[in-house]
């Protein structure tokens, strides 16, 4: 029996033209790449939610690679699109697993992060499956993930996928899979999509022949002059440090980016604390003083907006404009010893995919290509600008 629903904005036309023909689609594997901003996620989200309100049995799996970053994505966009569907009084949220249950027919949503593989075994009773940013699973781990959704169900079973072609010699782009149907949509495709963020998208042309091919056009593609090797992870970072320090990199229609850095014996330990869009300067402001508990420390800023500075400054933080020097910047990273944590989502896929500009001919330059790169300019002002002479002390003093 199908649930009766408050008066609610979900219906057809909240869902972008270009989807809309697939949201029954059966086929076990549904494959939804492309651009940027083209609404791959939120569409995922949609065809959850609907299976969600009228279909019944439901226990559907949100994976990522890492457990935590489904919160700040596939998480918290359920929740906002319930929400402003005006169903939020119909659904129980808990944060503490990151579950999602149907109050009038028990359907259920529940979160499991391929790193947490003794969760991920305990798990039965699937009836269908949302991978967001599947490049970032080997290909071992998703056999695993489809095994796990063979038994029985009353309804079709599916696993979505979304992500962006970034590298053409992914398994995701040489395996065929059976059943499946492959949804290839760009920016183009998206009229929810501000026009700032599509001059971003557009202005790659001008940037970087390889992100504008996968960012704008959605093709698979090969990113070279990779600048960084990927930070390495760590589960756990020390107790003690000598220091504390922060990097900001302002943003409104691009991502505002702040990240914490903690110094011990030379080595910097991140932490991912903010990477937002549309933060205003006194959300922002709000945001900084749940996250930085002591305000002493200092905090290196995006060097382009001294208003924002200023307005920080008189907010009671500890901030400094940051030194603008891109290359010197970049080259004194990559003579550090840089560590990052599981949760870090936006530092670690910036560091994959960050790579010095190349033109139509063929002529790498020696500056980044600017797309994606919020967080590790971030980290960047608040490495080179506070500990650049640091080595050189060091040899010095030998
Ligand atoms: N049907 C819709 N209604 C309202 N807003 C939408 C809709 N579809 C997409 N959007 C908005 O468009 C933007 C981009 O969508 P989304 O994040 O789903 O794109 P994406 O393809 O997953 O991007 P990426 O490749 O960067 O992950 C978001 O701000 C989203 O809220
Ligand atoms: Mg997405």
């Amino acid at each position: 029996m199908e649930a009766s629903y408050p008066r609610n904005k979900f219906d057809d036309s909240s869902i972008n033209i270009c989807y809309r023909k697939y949201l029954e689609n059966e086929s076990r594997y549904f494959i939804l790449y492309g651009g940027a901003g083209s609404g791959k996620s939120y569409f995922a989200a949609q065809k959850i939610l609907f299976r969600m309100l009228y279909e019944n049995h439901h226990k559907i799996l949100l994976i990522r690679k890492v457990a935590k970053t489904i919160r700040n994505s596939q998480f918290s966009l359920l929740k906002t699109l319930i929400s402003d569907s005006n169903l939020s009084s119909i659904f129980r949220f808990r944060e503490s697993d990151l579950s999602i249950t149907n109050k009038l027919n028990s359907n259920t949503i529940i979160s499991v992060g391929v790193d947490d593989r003794e969760k991920l075994k305990s798990i039965h009773g699937i009836t269908s499956i949302w991978i967001e940013e599947a490049t970032e699973l080997a290909k071992k781990d998703f056999v695993q993930i489809d095994l796990r959704l063979r038994n029985r169900t009353s309804n079709y079973k599916q696993i979505i996928m979304t992500f962006n072609p970034v590298d053409a010699n992914h398994w995701l782009h040489n395996t065929h899979l059976n059943n499946s149907l492959t949804v290839k949509t760009t920016f183009k495709d998206n009229p929810y999509l501000d026009n700032s963020y599509i001059d971003v998208l557009n202005n790659l042309k001008n940037e970087d022949k390889e992100y504008y091919d996968i960012y704008a056009l959605g093709n698979w593609g090969t990113l070279k002059n990779i600048i960084f090797k990927p930070f390495e992870i760590l589960q756990k970072y020390p107790v003690h440090y000598d220091e504390t320090i922060y990097g900001l990199d302002f943003g409104y229609n691009n991502p505002t980016a702040l990240i914490k850095v903690k110094i011990k014996d030379g080595c910097y330990y991140t932490e991912e604390l903010i990477y937002g869009n549309k933060l205003t300067n006194s959300e922002l402001i709000n945001l900084m003083n749940k996250t930085i508990k002591n305000k002493t420390d200092m905090i290196f800023c995006d060097p382009a907006e001294p208003d924002r500075i200023k307005e920080l400054e008189t907010a009671g933080f500890n901030v400094h404009s940051a030194l603008k020097n891109v290359k010197d910047g970049i080259d004194f990273l990559k003579s550090q010893k840089i560590f990052s944590k599981p949760e870090n989502q936006n530092l670690n896929k910036e560091v994959l995919s960050y790579s010095y500009k190349t033109d139509r001919n063929g002529n790498i330059y020696d500056e980044p290509v600017k797309f994606n790169d919020h967080a590790l300019d971030a980290l960047r002002y608040a490495l080179y600008t506070h500990c650049r002479d640091r080595n050189e002390m060091r040899i010095r003093r030998i």
